[in-house]
């Protein structure tokens, strides 16, 4: 077996073994070979049907032909310019195309760093310095972000990282998702100084969570009422979504937003922007101070570009996505009924995920309060029967256009044989 000693040798150079905590499970994780369409070929020459999907990244699954065709072409053609080209400025034009309320546009590598210059740039220009993030809701590993709720009330956050500085950390508010009350009394509390309140409009990173009608409508309407900047990260919902995102599926407008993943089917790549008043803030134009060396460079802007194209010209593979996806969910209802489990099903378009519990999830101590260690055999029960889904369940199920039929019986067989 070649996973295990690689697992082994890896651990002695690589800090647990993984470049990303979540890749790590017990007793060792397969390590990849190949991907191909749904498909994920371990070193051991096993198979997995894969709904992790680079954790949402993978829209149209792995290396999809009409992505790789375009990026063989563009690879001979350079690969870093260090100079602008006008395939940025179409990108930039087509995702205010998907996204209105992106007036202008900047183009990024990773979620991390959108949301991080997001953030820099509400302060920036409101000149306050409070944010408030949800509890569970994740933005990628940057200092303001990695804080969590403090012990007892909900409201000034502590590092959620060793490292992170608390004088930073006491910047950022942590309210309850889905709670309008709590969060309404935070931005009261705090108005005169609040730069943003940031959200992931569908929580994925705590598992998966609904938002309540009308809950994204009443953030808007706070942030209206604070003049703090609304930051939707759409870093996940993006495409996914809709192809407007959450913005479209539930009318909301974002003062801010920050799109990754899906954009670039696979490819690094991300974005963030907005109202266009807010955007001029930025270097060179600007105070605001945000770089990078690879931000629109060409493979990766080439990849989004077709992304976009492949989306506008194919919006019935939303209608598959949640076919299949509504499909698995019923089953695992059904035979979880079958055998008297306690579980809970939350679903979205191409996103899904258990709890192993019978009360409603609507927030991240709904999702503390469910089975874990259900969840965890249920992962690796799965794992057994060829089903790789992520091996925490503070993460989500995602489907992608690659997901076939055939796939759709393995699948609910193999749930049938873990549940
Ligand atoms: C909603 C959301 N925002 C931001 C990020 C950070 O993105 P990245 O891992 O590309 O830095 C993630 C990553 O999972 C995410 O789910």
């Amino acid at each position: 077996m070649k996973s295990p000693e690689l697992f082994e040798r890896a651990k002695k150079i690589i800090p647990g073994g993984v470049n990303s905590p979540v890749r790590a499970f017990e007793p060792y994780p397969f390590f990849v070979e190949r991907g191909k369409g749904s498909i994920l070929y371990d070193v051991d020459g096993k198979q997995y049907i894969d709904y992790v999907m680079g954790y949402g990244a993978l829209f149209f699954g792995h290396a999809p032909e009409f992505l790789v065709e375009k990026l063989k072409k563009i690879v001979e053609e350079g690969f870093l310019y260090g100079a602008p080209t006008e395939e940025e400025v179409q990108l930039a034009e087509k995702i205010r195309e998907f996204y209105p309320s992106m007036e202008m546009v900047r183009l990024s590598n990773s979620g991390l760093e959108a949301t991080m210059h997001a953030i820099r740039l509400a302060r920036g220009y409101t000149k306050r310095r409070k944010i408030i993030k949800f509890e569970g809701c994740f933005h990628g590993s940057h200092d303001s972000l990695l804080v969590k709720a403090g012990s007892g009330a909900l409201t000034f956050g502590v590092p959620s990282s060793s490292g992170v500085l608390e004088d930073l950390a006491k910047h950022t508010l942590v309210s309850r998702f889905n709670d309008i009350e709590l969060t309404e009394k935070i931005v009261r509390e705090n108005r005169d100084d609040l730069a943003a309140i940031i959200v992931e409009p569908v929580p994925v990173n705590v598992g998966l969570l609904i938002p309540k009608i009308d809950y994204l409508k009443a953030l808007r309407e706070l942030a209206d009422y604070s003049g703090a900047v609304l930051i939707f990260d759409e870093v996940v919902t993006g495409f996914r979504l809709s192809p407007g995102g959450a913005q479209q599926y539930y009318g909301i407008r974002a003062d801010l937003t920050t799109l990754g993943k899906a954009l670039g089917g696979g490819l690094p790549i991300s974005a963030f922007g907005g109202r266009e008043e807010i955007m001029k803030y930025l270097a060179p134009e600007g105070k605001v101070y945000a770089s990078g060396t690879y931000c629109g460079n060409p493979l990766s802007t080439k990849a989004a570009l077709t992304v976009l194209e492949y989306v506008r010209e194919n919006p019935e593979i939303y209608i598959g996505m949640r076919g299949k996806v509504e499909r698995i969910c019923k089953f695992i209802r059904e035979t979880a009924e079958d055998k008297h489990l306690k579980i809970t099903v939350n679903h979205i378009e191409s996103m899904f995920q258990v709890f192993f519990t019978d009360a409603e999830v609507l927030n991240y101590d709904d999702v503390k309060k469910s089975d874990i260690e259900l969840f965890k055999r249920y992962f690796h029960n799965l794992l057994k029967n060829g089903v790789f889904i992520p091996p925490s369940q503070f993460e989500t199920c995602f489907i992608s256009t690659a997901h076939t039929d055939k796939d759709m019986e393995h699948t609910l067989n193999s749930i049938q044989n873990s549940l």
